[in-house]
């Protein structure tokens, strides 16, 4: 059987573009394939994190997850330090990468520029996630695609280890949704849609309510033509709206550039925003229901139980090809 392995950040609230570029695919890849999905905390720590409020949005995105479908019963949902096995493997991967390659990442360019006191972690953090997705032998990872050049860092790493030491890590392949692949801000539709976005009317979170979700819509950057028209170079706003609404609906783009015909913007974000509520009403409804819940408690111990004894067994093999250690 395919096994699929993906991972979030516990950064900040899921945003509709995490929903829409990774979280929808994961739901549906769950009921044919062994599915590991994990809360990646130690990704987060790569910036300053602040304990108190870390734990928390660790929580809360585990709720996220069963809420907005994935079923315990068929996928792994597991946090990423509850695993040892992800930090020890990742060591490994550092030993195998070479700073040129890590330097060159466009999410470390973008995350360390103008920064000051840059942490090591954030340039060692590729090898960190060739080490999440390899120890489940992995074959394929849905993501968005600012996570390309990352999956391709990962098959590099995979392919030089086992030139070096032998056959031990499986090839995995990238999966990126056709529609909503990079939902982009609200305010600046040139960039994508982040939840550490400082601009909080830049995002829509999956907990937003109606009226802020109408808000947020509402102030979304358009043009001035008043034309609902799907064309991503010259209406780059409008172009995000129209897949918003069709990734949140079900309904094709042409049939809603159909729907809006003769009407202007304020109808057309009325009729996203309200897609949006619909959408995430009964998402809501159960990450509350959950989030205090020890059923959630249960669902991560099992989930760790099972990727420990899956990682484990690779990180050994790892380690004994490596000739670390003195097992053979
Ligand atoms: N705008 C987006 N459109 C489609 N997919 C997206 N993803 C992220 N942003 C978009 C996908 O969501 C998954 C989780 O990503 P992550 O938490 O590991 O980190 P990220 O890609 O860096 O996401 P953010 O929201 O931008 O987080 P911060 O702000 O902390 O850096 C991935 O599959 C990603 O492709």
């Amino acid at each position: 059987m395919t096994t699929i392995f993906s991972g979030v950040q516990p950064t900040g609230t899921v945003t509709i573009g995490n929903y829409i570029g990774a979280f929808r695919q994961f739901t549906e890849l769950q009921h044919e394939s062994d599915c590991l999905f994990c809360i990646v905390d130690q990704h987060a720590i790569t910036v300053q994190q602040d304990p108190e409020e870390l734990r928390r949005t660790i929580r809360s995105l585990a709720a996220l997850y069963v809420a907005s479908g994935i079923d315990p019963e068929k996928a792994v949902l597991f946090i990423q330090s509850e695993v040892p096995a992800h930090a020890q493997a990742a060591w490994i991967m550092q030993s195998i990468s070479y700073i040129g390659e890590l330097e060159r990442m466009t999410q470390f360019k973008d995350k360390s520029s103008g920064q000051e006191g840059i942490s090591v972690a954030l340039l060692t953090y590729p090898p960190l996630m060739a080490a999440d997705i390899l120890l489940y032998n992995t074959n394929i990872v849905p993501v968005g695609d600012d996570q390309t050049q990352h999956l391709e860092l990962t098959r590099v790493l995979a392919e030089r280890f086992n030139r070096r030491y032998g056959e031990v890590f499986t090839m995995p392949e990238i999966r990126i949704p056709k529609n909503g692949a990079r939902i982009k801000s609200l305010q600046d539709p040139m960039k994508k849609m982040s939840k550490s976005d400082p601009n909080k009317k830049a995002t829509i979170s999956l907990l937003d309510t109606p009226k802020e979700i109408e808000k947020k819509v509402k102030s979304a950057v358009t043009d001035s033509e008043g034309i609902v028209k799907y064309d991503v170079e010259n209406k780059p706003g409008v172009s995000n709206l129209l897949t918003i609404e069709s990734a949140m609906s079900g309904e094709s783009i042409d049939s809603l550039v159909a729907k809006y015909e003769g009407q202007g913007y304020g109808a057309f974000k009325a009729g996203v925003a309200e897609s949006i509520i619909n959408h995430l009403s009964p998402i809501q409804e159960k990450y509350y229901e959950l989030l205090e819940s020890p059923v959630l408690d249960e669902i991560l111990d099992k989930g760790a139980e099972k990727a420990n004894s899956i990682a484990s067994v690779t990180l050994q093999k790892m380690e004994r090809a490596m000739g670390l250690g003195r097992q053979r």
